[in-house]
């Protein structure tokens, strides 16, 4: 694993325009569950039932009951490997981070450039004026909760059957197409479109690094390597040995 780290840091300190695509793995060590892996969210919520867009309209309550169980509204805050990619950003390395998470835990941490591909559970939108609210400002005691104007609120999270915000697809392909390198980290890669967005990075020619404690599709055939780990343990380290070399 050593040699890997050096040579991702070799190979950003090459590259100077790196992107990042992140995923829930993310956040694990934030203590927030990941989907996919033994104990994620969809073990215990069915995603049809409780994260698509039509149960949204049927029964708001659901996935309003799944954001409670979610539990970011007070307690996680950053780890290691958000801090690093942050300071990767005040580095001058990371351009951006394009993130499937909803936690804002990116933004905590203080990378300024963050794509939200799915949306931001700090939020949430009245589905018949519009209005934004806070969430950590709304009252959870009775589902689905209402707009001043009586509107249901819906949080501002991308559902199963609903597009992609179009700013972030837009503003995440140009990254993915200018970057030179692209950190692909926490992901299981296989929502699309946020998948793809590895994959228009090789294509024009960027180093596709992989940081995950297992294989994903991308592995061997996408990504250049995979470094395999926590990204709270590996990302720490590639900053460290970007740093050994600039000295
Ligand atoms: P998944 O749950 O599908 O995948 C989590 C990935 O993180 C897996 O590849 C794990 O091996 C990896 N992982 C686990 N712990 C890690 C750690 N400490 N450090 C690094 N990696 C770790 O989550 P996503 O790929 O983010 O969409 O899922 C993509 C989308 O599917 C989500 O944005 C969400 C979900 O349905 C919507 O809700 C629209």
């Amino acid at each position: 694993m050593e040699d890997l780290i050096k040579k991702a840091a070799e190979d950003i300190i090459k590259a100077q325009r790196v992107s990042a695509l992140t995923g829930a793995g993310m956040s694990a060590e934030s203590g927030i569950p990941t989907f996919r892996d033994p104990g994620g969210f969809w073990e215990r919520y069915n995603p049809e039932e409780y994260a698509h867009i039509n149960t949204f309209f049927s029964h708001p309550e659901k996935p309003w009951q799944m954001v409670k169980d979610f539990d970011i509204k007070v307690k996680a805050k950053p780890n290691p490997g958000h801090l690093a990619l942050a300071e990767l950003e005040s580095l001058g390395f990371l351009r951006e981070i394009i993130t499937q998470n909803v936690d804002n835990l990116h933004q905590q941490a203080g990378n300024s450039q963050v794509i939200e591909f799915h949306g931001n559970l700090r939020r949430a939108v009245c589905l018949t004026c519009g209005k934004y609210y806070e969430l950590a400002k709304i009252s959870l005691e009775i589902l689905p909760p209402r707009c001043e104007c009586n509107g249901i609120l819906k949080p501002d999270a991308v559902f199963f059957g609903e597009p992609i915000p179009q700013e972030a697809y837009r503003r995440s392909y140009e990254a993915a197409r200018s970057c030179k390198l692209m950190l692909v980290i926490g992901t299981s890669a296989v929502v699309y479109p946020a998948a793809s967005i590895p994959q228009i990075a090789k294509q024009a020619g960027a180093v596709v690094v992989e940081v995950n404690p297992q294989p994903t599709p991308l592995t061997g055939v996408i990504s250049d390597y995979i470094i395999i780990g926590k990204a709270g343990v590996v990302l720490p380290e590639i900053v460290k040995a970007v740093k050994n070399l600039l000295c």
